[in-house]
């Protein structure tokens, strides 16, 4: 598995990463030379690119997670060309309330007919579960033939919206014969009492994913909604937002999940679209949520292992397996004692990266 010599690894990565700016089709390519010697990513190892899927199979990166409204089928067709990790095909905020029934039909065609090769994971966000509308997503949009990987649930603010959403999609899918389907979800967090609320939210989502047919795989923080609901202004440099970042963090990684950082809404204003990036990723998170297709490299790029990174991991694993080979106790690398957590750290970077890869070859 590792034949590869460091310098080429880490070429190749640069590589998707330059492909992916590419396939956007928005911004000109960047030389594998610039992400390689790039020194502002993430500063820290493992797990925080990844949340709890890193453990399992069927990982799904979601370091960008680009809204589109689903009412507007240009849109849609667009992700015909995009490269994103993770796109979420809008019933909710994105859409007016005169074209919720547009929108759920364009995503039941979408789900069967839309060919979008460089989107990882096309997600689907519903409305909220006191919208009251939620029922008639799911009923249009599990017609469709092609099920929807992800889930995305808006405005959870306790435990009894996951159970009332469990109890939802359980009867939606006795409509489809799928013994096989499990969804992945995604939940929002975007009030005061959602934030109060969410370890306990969090432990109820884990526990209902053994019996329902769904599994929750992260939490999105939705920031401005929470702004809305505590009478924040939002700033430039987000500061009235940092106690409930950090929050949504921390009780996102407690349950090992993954952690979708705020928008960031001037979309045209790039440069500091990087800095809040790269400040999302040193505080743990795992992705962000971007509103257009400009955005998506930056991002990506920011919450990707740095090379470095993917350096360290790439050798520590072969060290590891070398000294399992040979039958010998605790190991050091560069200097450090190796123990699990920092060989699982190491094996989920290189898991991302892989994703990566077969992300931009499909
Ligand atoms: N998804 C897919 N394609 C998008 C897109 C998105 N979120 N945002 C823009 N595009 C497309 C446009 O349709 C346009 O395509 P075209 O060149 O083929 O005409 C191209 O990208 C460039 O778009 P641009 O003209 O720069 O922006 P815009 O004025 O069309 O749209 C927004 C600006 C903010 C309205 C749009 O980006 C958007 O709707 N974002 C999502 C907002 C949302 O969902 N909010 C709720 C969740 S927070
Ligand atoms: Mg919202």
């Amino acid at each position: 598995m590792f034949v590869n010599t460091s310098f080429s690894f880490i070429k190749r990565i640069a590589n998707i990463i330059g492909k992916n700016y590419n396939n956007s089709g928005l911004l000109p390519c960047q030389k594998w030379t610039n992400f390689c010697t790039s020194s502002c990513l993430n500063s820290s190892i493992g797990d925080e690119y990844l949340g709890s899927s890193s453990r399992q199979s069927g990982f799904t990166p979601r370091r960008a997670v680009l809204y589109v409204p689903a009412s507007e089928q240009n849109k849609l067709e667009k992700l015909k060309g995009l490269a994103v990790d993770c796109a979420v095909m809008d019933c909710e905020d994105g859409v007016s309330i005169n074209r919720k029934d547009v929108a759920r039909e364009n995503i039941r065609m979408a789900l069967d007919s839309l060919s979008a090769p460089g989107v990882t994971d096309l997600a689907v966000r519903i409305n909220a579960m006191d919208s009251g509308i939620a029922a008639d997503d799911l009923a249009v949009i599990y017609k469709a033939s092609n099920l929807p990987k992800t889930v995305m649930l808006p405005k959870v603010n306790s435990k009894g919206d996951l159970h009332l959403f469990s109890e939802m999609f359980v009867d939606i899918l006795k409509t489809r014969q799928c013994p096989d389907y499990k969804a992945k979800l995604v939940i929002f967090v975007e009030s005061a009492i959602g934030l109060l609320n969410l370890r306990d939210i969090l432990a109820e989502g884990i526990e209902l994913s053994k019996t329902v047919p769904f599994h929750l795989e992260g939490v999105v923080f939705g920031s401005d909604d929470f702004c809305a609901d505590i009478g924040a202004s939002r700033t430039e440099d987000a500061k009235e937002l940092l106690y409930a970042r950090q929050k949504v963090v921390l009780t996102a990684k407690a349950f090992e999940l993954q952690a979708v950082d705020l928008v960031h809404i001037n979309f045209r204003d790039l440069e500091s679209l990087e800095k809040q990036s790269l400040e999302g990723a040193g505080m743990g998170f795992t992705g962000k949520q971007v509103i257009h297709p400009s955005q998506v490299y930056i991002v990506q790029k920011a919450f990707s292992p740095s090379a470095d990174k993917v350096e360290w991991a790439q050798e520590l694993i072969k060290a590891f397996e070398d000294h399992e080979r040979l039958g010998k106790g605790a190991m050091t690398f560069r200097g450090s004692m190796i123990d699990m957590p920092l060989v699982l750290q190491a094996r989920n970077i290189l898991r991302l990266v892989n994703m990566s890869d077969d992300a931009t070859q499909r």
